[in-house]
């Protein structure tokens, strides 16, 4: 019997904290007038010190759990696009992991920057519909605020924070993820690159002095990319799926620029109202960025049961590609309030989960020592 994977569940989580175009002119030399002309942007998220990659990313998975009604237990995947993992290793994904309690999850990063979150779901749909698992938990989070250069005006008014997770089930009914597209292309790899903190240029005293630490990136060559690739990600998808262009209600493409967005849309000849676009209000959330346009697209009822949908995204490798998606999700049950404390409640036993496995490893060292036999894994 064939196997689909849909979308059955959505969250987001944004840092409350909103850094505006004409509170950035004030610590670099831009101007809102600049931002929005080039951009599109108004405005962008930032975290607090205590937010993370990790936890905003554990705060939409934990809505898009309860908004598909499964619980963090039943969780068989955890797949983490992110451009701004917490660490080189351990993963984000297994953080997220130990926080939500999902205990019997495999999870890893992905690193393909801005396309990350098409990859993720492009990876974790193939596991469902190939009857490997049963179901994943796709998220794609950043905190960007921490590796841009705050001094850099032609990148630090471009991104800005949040992440974005979707569900995907098994299913028997036809449609969810139709079809995708991957590609990269690793000569433009400079083109836009973190320099330093790898195995290539650990961090060094002069790494650090020299800024190899913060976002790097050459504007004009990424834009001309980017406005090539959209459209040609677009239409190879539909092509894939056997579907054309007039057939497809929603376009929800990586936010990075409102002028990318518009030059692909004149290339495929639609109209902009075809595409779902919140660049002005979170900037570039690379990874973060088309799962969180996807919940706001649904809750500003754009995105319908039936509707045909492409997600199309483009970043850093450089990387781009597209998925096209039969919406079939409806609703999720409004969060209700035993909603809302389970989020508290499964964190609290994920925490408490997280606690007792570290005692035990500890109490396993201290009987066992370094022979580590005392058979757990
Ligand atoms: N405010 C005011 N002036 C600025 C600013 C700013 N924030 N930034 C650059 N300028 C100046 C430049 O110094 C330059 O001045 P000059 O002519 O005196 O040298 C002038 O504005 C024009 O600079 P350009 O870089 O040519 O400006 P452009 O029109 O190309 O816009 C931008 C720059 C917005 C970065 C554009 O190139 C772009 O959007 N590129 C794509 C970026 C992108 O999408 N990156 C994310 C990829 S996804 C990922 O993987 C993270």
């Amino acid at each position: 019997m064939a196997r689909y994977a849909h979308i059955t569940g959505w969250g987001m989580s944004v840092p409350s904290h909103v850094l505006t175009n004409d509170e950035l002119a004030r610590t670099v030399g831009t101007t809102n007038e600049w931002i929005v002309e080039r951009t599109g942007i108004r405005e962008r998220r930032v975290a607090s010190p205590q937010q993370t990659t990790a936890s905003l990313a554990t705060d939409a998975a934990l809505k898009a759990l309860a908004a598909a009604g499964l619980s963090p237990r039943q969780v068989q995947l955890i797949i983490v696009a992110t451009s701004s993992p917490e660490h080189i290793f351990p993963a984000t994904a297994c953080l997220v992991q130990d926080r939500i309690g999902a205990a019997s999850a495999g999870a890893f990063d992905l690193s393909a920057a801005c396309t990350g979150f098409v990859y993720a779901l492009s990876v974790a749909s193939q596991m469902i519909q190939t009857g490997a698992y049963e179901n994943a938990l796709v998220i794609g989070a950043e905190t960007l605020s921490r590796i841009v250069n705050w001094k850099d005006r032609a990148t630090c008014v471009l991104f800005g924070d949040g992440a974005g997770a979707v569900v995907l089930q098994s299913s028997s009914r036809p449609g969810g993820v139709l079809a995708f597209s991957m590609h990269s292309d690793g000569s433009g790899g400079d083109l836009l690159s973190l320099p330093a903190g790898g195995s290539r240029m650990p961090a060094t005293h002069e790494t650090i002095d020299q800024g190899l630490h913060f976002v790097s990136m050459n504007g004009r060559e990424v834009y001309r990319f980017a406005t090539r690739v959209m459209a040609t990600a677009t239409r190879e998808v539909l092509a894939k799926a056997g579907y054309v262009l007039g057939e497809v209600d929603l376009i929800i493409p990586h936010q990075a620029n409102q002028r990318i967005i518009e030059a692909a849309a004149k290339q495929l000849r639609l109209s902009m109202d075809r595409f779902f676009v919140n660049v002005d209000r979170y900037g570039n959330t690379s990874t973060a960025s088309i799962p969180i346009a996807i919940c706001e697209a649904f809750a500003a009822g754009r995105l319908h049961v039936g509707d045909r949908v492409v997600l199309v995204g483009f970043g850093a490798g450089l990387t781009w590609g597209a998925a096209l998606l039969h919406w079939v999700a409806h609703a999720p049950v409004p969060a209700a309030r035993w909603r809302l404390s389970g989020r508290f409640i499964f964190r609290a036993m994920a925490w408490l989960r997280s606690v007792l496995r570290r005692l035990s490893r500890r109490i396993g060292a201290f009987l066992f020592g370094e022979r580590g036999d005392s058979g757990q894994p």
